[in-house]
């Protein structure tokens, strides 16, 4: 798993163990200069199956809020340094603006393996951008994202609960029903 996220990592361990998968992380430490999830995933994931020589999976992933314009998106884990700051500054810049803030959660990931075409599934999660931080569990911008259905934020869902409405647990289940990784 290309990812020093540990959050990221956390959440691939949950869902792939079960699977019968050992997850095993590798920090790619390159620059995500792609223009998309899939170019910035694909690139974690060739670079760390170059440099192990075994099958990596690469994450990308951002939120895109509307009334932004989808912003900040690829830009999700670098609006500040801390994740604290990250979220304040979209709250910030959201103010102005009437709520509900609705937004979308995006999870790309990239299948890389020796001697293949590198392959991606995406999962999406829509839901709302609130003003108050609910909920201590998760990472990121999750004590801020609403799913009305579920009547919680991501923060305040414990992760099994968090992977069924997630974009990332809707990726993974997608990844596993593909067959690639057999
Ligand atoms: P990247 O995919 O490493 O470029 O970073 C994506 C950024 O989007 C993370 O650092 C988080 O700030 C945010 N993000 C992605 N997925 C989630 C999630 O499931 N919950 C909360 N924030 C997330």
């Amino acid at each position: 798993m290309a990812t020093g996220n540990q959050g990221k990592l956390r959440e691939y361990r949950d869902l792939l163990e079960p699977a019968g998968f050992e997850v095993v992380p590798f920090e790619p430490g390159i620059e995500e200069t792609g223009s998309t999830y899939l170019e910035n995933a694909a690139l974690k994931a060739e670079a760390a199956m170059a440099a192990t020589g075994t099958p990596a999976v690469g994450d990308d992933s951002g939120v895109e809020v509307e009334a932004l314009d989808g912003f900040p998106g690829l830009y999700s884990a670098r609006l500040g340094k801390t994740q604290p700051e990250r979220t304040a500054e979209l709250l910030r810049r959201l103010e102005p603006y009437p709520r509900p803030w609705r937004a979308r959660f995006t999870c790309t990931i990239a299948l890389a393996r020796p001697g293949e075409t590198t392959r991606s599934v995406t999962g999406e999660r829509r839901g709302e951008i609130v003003p108050e931080w609910r909920g201590g569990v998760g990472f990121g911008y999750d004590p801020v994202f609403y799913v009305a259905e579920a009547g919680k934020t991501f923060g305040e869902m414990d992760p099994e609960e968090k992977h069924r409405w997630s974009h990332r647990g809707a990726a993974v289940r997608a990844l596993l029903a593909s067959g690639w990784l057999s």
